[in-house]
């Protein structure tokens, strides 16, 4: 069903959203061309637009105007044809409390309609890559934040979706395993995957191959970090952001 020529993972075209209770234009006319097996990261401060973004772009919330394709489809139209496609840890995770974390994995494996046998290797990999094999009988509510955070990951890798969203899933990660997810992304990547990561940690966005810089609803800077970097003759990202900002506050 999806052609293999088709080069974009994802694109946006003068995508705007206006929510009916919001006081300003949360995404303001932005233009995104993913390729697959990229690792993109989406940056920007609190309120810039990247879970509204991400949110659209995974068919989750309906787009005010512009046009959305994802693997070729048009999205929200054809939402339903690449949900078993996408993998989505979004930033507000929900998790059932009162499951396990091997129930709560097991559900999203059932929406997705996998097998018993698809089931089991993925979700012992999972459990290791994620150092949650001695979690896999906790009740979710007896968990910490970080590893519902990563149950919440689990739940998007478990149908080994073709693009991943992982919107703030690295944030208050310990960093020795935020490095394990980072290697764990690369082969993903090196499979074909697409992800799209966001963060308003600006480190995090050196390891990307691609990073889209955000501000109010727009992409203000993109490139390779080395390119960015070389542009705005800055040693970090963090250095570029601060001076698109001018003087913006991270407010968390
Ligand atoms: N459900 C909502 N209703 C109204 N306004 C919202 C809603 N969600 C986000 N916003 C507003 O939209 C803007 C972008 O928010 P968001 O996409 O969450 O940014 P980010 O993920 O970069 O922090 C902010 O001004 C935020 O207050
Ligand atoms: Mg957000």
């Amino acid at each position: 069903m999806l052609a293999t020529e088709i080069e974009y993972a994802i694109e946006t075209q003068d995508l705007v959203k206006i929510y009916k209770t919001g006081k300003v234009q949360a995404v303001n006319g932005l233009n995104l061309q993913i390729k697959k097996g990229e690792i993109y990261a989406l940056i920007g401060a609190n309120g810039s637009g990247k879970t509204t973004s991400i949110n659209m772009i995974s068919g989750a919330l309906f787009p005010t105007s512009g046009t959305i394709k994802v693997l070729g489809h048009e999205i929200p139209r054809n939402r339903r044809l690449i949900t078993n496609y996408i993998g989505l840890a979004p930033q507000d995770y929900s998790i059932y409390e009162d499951l396990s974390l091997e129930e709560n994995v097991r559900f999203f494996s059932r929406l997705y309609g996998m097998s018993k046998g698809d089931f089991e290797p993925k979700f012992e990999e999972l459990l290791k890559i994620l150092r949650l094999e001695e979690k896999r009988k906790a009740l979710v509510k007896n968990l910490s934040g970080g590893m519902k955070r990563r149950t919440s990951i689990a739940c998007s890798l478990i149908h080994s979706p073709k693009i991943v969203f992982f919107d703030e899933a690295t944030v208050g990660v310990d960093p020795v395993l935020r490095s394990f997810f980072w290697e764990y992304f690369r082969s993903l990547k090196d499979k074909g995957v697409t992800l799209v990561i966001t963060s308003h940690v600006m480190d995090e966005a050196e390891r990307a191959d691609r990073i889209g810089l955000m501000r109010a609803g727009k992409l203000i800077a993109e490139g390779t970090p080395d390119e960015l970097k070389q542009k705005h003759n800055a040693a970090t990202i963090e250095e570029i952001f601060i001076e698109l900002s001018e003087g913006e506050i991270i407010d968390e």
